[in-house]
């Protein structure tokens, strides 16, 4: 049995799914359900007898405890998190209490529960912890891509409280020898993931004929990840990857902020055009994100090497899959992004508005 922690989000959600296509083993999803959590990307495997829910907060040690004592996992992947770094710059006490202390709170849980444990069983035990490229910082043009060695250099409190998450797993290894695994992964995108984030975010705006805010010039430069490639590279890291090492996961897609949204709005074009003109004029340069890293790039040699992973979608193949997944699921982007959604948007592009559209 193992334990998804934040398994009702973009990734960890997506993970359910592959883990519950490709193992007979059962899951546990532990998940507090803020704003980002939704049972709605779980109701496809809810009736499956290996899946089980538990409403749960990962700073609440009581309630970590109770879980690890009952279910008895063999391993936990951690995806749990405040995700999104323009709330971070809005509000960075959330990621430091969640993204920090949270994962403190599961590292001390476990260091207990497996000091119960015969000393070969303990050796079996995983935790794998999810993190993210934005720990390196930035990258100019000719710089080469983040590796596995490249220094911490975190610049937004989001990157700044995984970077710190990271460390406090880094010491848990070497003082107490708990067998953890870190990933450092490149932008994702993919099926159920919260609109606040930059491609459902275009998809969405471009669907309702809004404005697709772009920060800046739109020159910025991301990797991006197809969803089920990352999944696949955490069941590679789950299985074989070497204890206290680090694995740094991404696309070979590296694109500016404004290509991004321009192939967004040209495939829109085709499958759902406007009345007049191109998706593309609805793009609108905004002010850009108060100290927003220039470029993301991934080195993949060490767990291309060691583990074999190498990414099968490219960029053109996974932004199709997944417009089409937006757009067969119209109710469940309708469901995701009232209250609480049009609340952000109000605040952070100043406009919250939302017409339901009329094929939901
Ligand atoms: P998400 O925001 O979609 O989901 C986060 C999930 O964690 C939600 O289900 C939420 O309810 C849950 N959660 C939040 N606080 C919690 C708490 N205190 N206790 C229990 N559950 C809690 O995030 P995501 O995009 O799926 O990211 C998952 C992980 O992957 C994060 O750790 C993130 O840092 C990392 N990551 C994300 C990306 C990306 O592009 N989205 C890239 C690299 C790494
Ligand atoms: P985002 O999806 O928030 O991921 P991250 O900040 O973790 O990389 O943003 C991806 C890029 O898109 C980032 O450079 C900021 C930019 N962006 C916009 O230009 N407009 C938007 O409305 C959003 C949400 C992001």
């Amino acid at each position: 049995m193992i334990v998804i922690t934040g398994g009702a989000g973009f990734i960890g959600s997506n993970f359910v799914h592959h883990w519950l296509a490709e193992r007979d083993e059962p899951l546990v999803v532990f998940d507090a359900l803020t704003y980002a959590g939704n049972l709605e990307n779980l109701a496809p495997v809810a009736s499956d007898t290996r899946f089980s829910f538990v409403r749960g907060d990962i700073t609440d040690r009581e309630a970590v405890e109770r879980l690890l004592n009952r279910v008895r996992p063999r391993a936990i992947v951690h995806f749990a998190a405040e995700s999104h770094v323009d709330r971070s710059i809005r509000g960075p006490q959330a990621f430091l209490k969640t993204n920090v202390e949270g994962t403190f709170v599961l590292l001390e849980a476990v260091r207990v529960y497996r000091a119960q444990w015969a000393p070969s069983d303990r050796e079996s035990f995983r935790f794998l912890h999810v993190s993210t490229d934005e720990v390196y910082g930035s990258l100019g043009p000719s710089d080469p891509p983040f590796s596995e060695a490249t220094p911490f250099a975190p610049n937004s409190p989001y990157a700044a409280s995984k970077a710190a998450s990271d460390l406090w797993v880094r010491a848990y290894t070497h003082t107490y020898g708990l067998p953890t695994l870190i990933c450092h992964c490149s932008n994702n995108y993919g099926p159920y993931q919260f609109p606040e984030k930059l491609i459902p975010l275009m998809i969405h705006h471009a669907i309702e004929n809004r404005p697709l805010p772009l920060y800046g010039d739109g020159s910025q430069v991301r990797d991006w990840l197809h969803v089920e490639d990352h999944c696949r590279a955490l069941l590679a890291i789950l299985d074989r990857g070497r204890v206290g090492e680090t694995y740094n996961i991404g696309g070979r897609n590296e694109l500016t902020n404004r290509e991004v949204v321009e192939t967004v709005c040209r495939l829109l074009d085709r499958h759902r055009p406007r009345a007049h003109g191109s998706h593309v004029e609805g793009i609108a340069e905004v002010p850009d994100r108060p100290g927003h890293d220039w470029r993301y790039a991934i080195d993949t040699g060490k767990i291309e090497r060691e583990l074999g992973w190498v990414p099968r979608e490219t960029f053109v193949s996974g932004i199709e899959k997944t417009l089409s997944w937006y757009l067969d699921h119209p109710d469940w982007v309708w469901n995701v992004t009232t209250g609480a959604y049009r609340e952000w948007l109000d605040l952070h592009y100043g406009t919250g508005r939302s017409e339901r559209p009329a094929q939901a």
